[in-house]
């Protein structure tokens, strides 16, 4: 079997125990669609988009008659393009079916064009209406996989050109960070709504697609026993880690400028905290509203100076897995006084019942020595028996990496003294049943019109009201930029940032 770099999908290795477990139908697009596919020379569409878009394909989601456009500024006919979009499905997926593969590549082609150039947009609206040769309760679908920069001159052009006024139902999907900040979000949002109704505005944060984290959720409320656990009462400490052992992977023009507290926080992990803290709800439709009251839950803890908050740091140079590695500085795109970081470590607090009052800490950074997202839960020592050893008893979800949950708890050693080993009751937490990779599901969820999985605008909103204040801190100069080499585990600064708190990381 081929092996893939650390931030590959093995979308076709994703096992699919079935069927006795589902009891769901599968889902698959039922509504004949067209979808342009903005920013698709770019890397996410190589390294997420194409693949999930094939692997719908290959697990037979798709309808007989759909089309996908690509929109970019690179020169290039419909044959070029194909031969990228099979080459990134090469790259990023296991053992492609090149027949699945071709007749895939059959509905797919290409339109360049300027994001700013409204004549360019009309082409692509004529050329849509050609493609979708009068079919019938069609969904039309524009996907911005662009950078942040470049949304507000093709929202401008889609409107003006029309591209969302056929016949046809229309989604606009925007990928994260929406916005820079609140206020760029806000003038996006104005954009949007100016031009779209709201039930045509998916705004996707992808971790919202990964089963793994809608799981979160089901494994505390479907488990009387987790729900017990998960109580501020006795919780001492959350910690949520994203670990990326990859770099910049030839995106430094958006990275250079985001940086990882938009890249990585301000969408991802305050999701994770909220899916781990939301109430029950009754029905799916509920969730949607009941995540968005979990994210107004959260908020900064009051400190003497954001120092006490938030911490960043760049890496240096180093290795991985044997491979020599730059330092961010040095890579291709970075100018060279780039302050961006590339990790950052916080506190936050939450108002809602099972975490008021504990102490979530988060920490997320590139060219790490692990890919791994992970929960740890920390509660409290229960008695004078416990803590005595430096053990803790504490609950892990691990996301991804070597996905699975740990439940770590005290248990004696033989021998008169009552001395504590950590009992470890895990489990790999693998995907059963329907299982899909985020992008295929969200654009599955997208084509059949359910918004439950992507971002209301109050969320984003809510999620910029925390991060503006720490990024424009992180921006000031006189704010450190702590550096960590490659390869390691973070800079020793961020030991130093939660061991003010009596915690360390775990
Ligand atoms: C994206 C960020 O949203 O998430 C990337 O822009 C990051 O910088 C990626 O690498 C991580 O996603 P995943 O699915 O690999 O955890």
């Amino acid at each position: 079997m081929r092996m893939l770099p650390a931030n590959r999908y093995p979308l076709a290795a994703i096992p699919c125990y079935n069927l006795t477990l589902r009891t769901a139908p599968m889902l698959k697009a039922d509504h004949p669609f067209s979808l342009v596919l903005f920013g698709a020379s770019g890397h996410l569409a190589r390294i997420k988009i194409f693949p999930a878009l094939y692997f719908l394909a290959l697990k037979k989601r798709l309808p007989d008659h759909y089309a996908i456009v690509g929109f970019s500024r690179t020169k290039m006919d419909d044959r070029a393009f194909r031969e990228h979009v099979a080459a990134a499905v090469r790259e990023y997926v296991l053992e492609v079916n090149e027949k699945v593969l071709s007749s895939f590549l059959e509905h797919v082609s290409y339109h360049a064009g300027q994001y700013d150039s409204v004549s360019d947009f009309r082409a692509l609206a004529e050329k849509l209406t050609l493609l979708e040769d009068g079919a019938t309760d069609l969904v039309r679908l524009a996907y911005l996989s662009i950078p942040p920069s470049a949304f507000a001159a093709t929202l401008e052009n889609l409107c003006a050109a029309g591209v969302h006024e056929s016949k046809h139902a229309f989604r606009c999907i925007l990928e994260k960070p929406v916005g820079h900040d609140l206020s760029s979000f806000e003038a996006l949002h104005e954009k949007l709504s100016s031009c779209f109704r709201p039930e045509e505005i998916y705004l996707l944060d992808h971790y919202l697609g990964k089963e793994a984290v809608r799981n979160v959720y089901y494994l505390r409320h479907a488990n009387p026993v987790i729900e017990k656990l998960l109580r501020s009462s006795i919780i001492r400490s959350v910690q949520i880690t994203a670990s990326e052992s990859v770099g910049l992977e030839g995106r430094a023009g958006y990275f250079d400028a985001v940086g990882t507290l938009r890249d990585m926080f301000q969408s991802h992990l305050f999701q994770i905290v909220a899916l781990l803290s939301m109430r029950l709800c009754n029905d799916t439709k509920e969730m949607k509203a009941a995540r968005l009251d979990a994210i107004r839950q959260l908020y900064l803890p009051p400190a003497k100076d954001l120092s006490e908050v938030v911490m960043q740091a760049q890496y240096g140079p180093g290795e991985i897995a044997g491979k020599k590695l730059l330092a961010y500085l040095d890579e291709d795109g970075v100018a060279k006084s780039s302050r961006t970081p590339t990790f950052v470590a916080m506190r936050l607090l939450s108002r809602s019942p099972s975490l008021d009052g504990v102490p979530v800490f988060l920490h997320s950074g590139k060219r790490l020595k692990t890919k791994e997202t992970r929960i740890a839960i920390e509660f409290q020592e229960s008695s004078v028996l416990a803590g005595k050893n430096g053990y803790s008893n504490r609950l892990d979800i691990i996301l991804q990496g070597e996905a699975g949950m740990k439940l770590y708890l005290q248990t004696k050693l033989g021998g008169s003294e009552p001395k504590f080993r950590p009992l470890v009751m895990e489990d790999p937490l693998v995907c059963m049943g329907d299982c899909l990779v985020e992008h295929s599901l969200l654009l599955l969820e997208a084509i059949a019109g359910n918004q439950q999985w992507f971002l209301d605008p109050e969320e984003v909103r809510a999620c910029w009201r925390i991060t503006d204040p720490l990024q424009k801190y992180l921006d000031s100069k006189k704010t450190p930029l702590f550096t960590y080499e490659s390869g390691s585990s973070g800079p020793k600064e961020a030991d130093a940032f939660i061991g003010k708190f009596g915690e360390r990381w775990l």
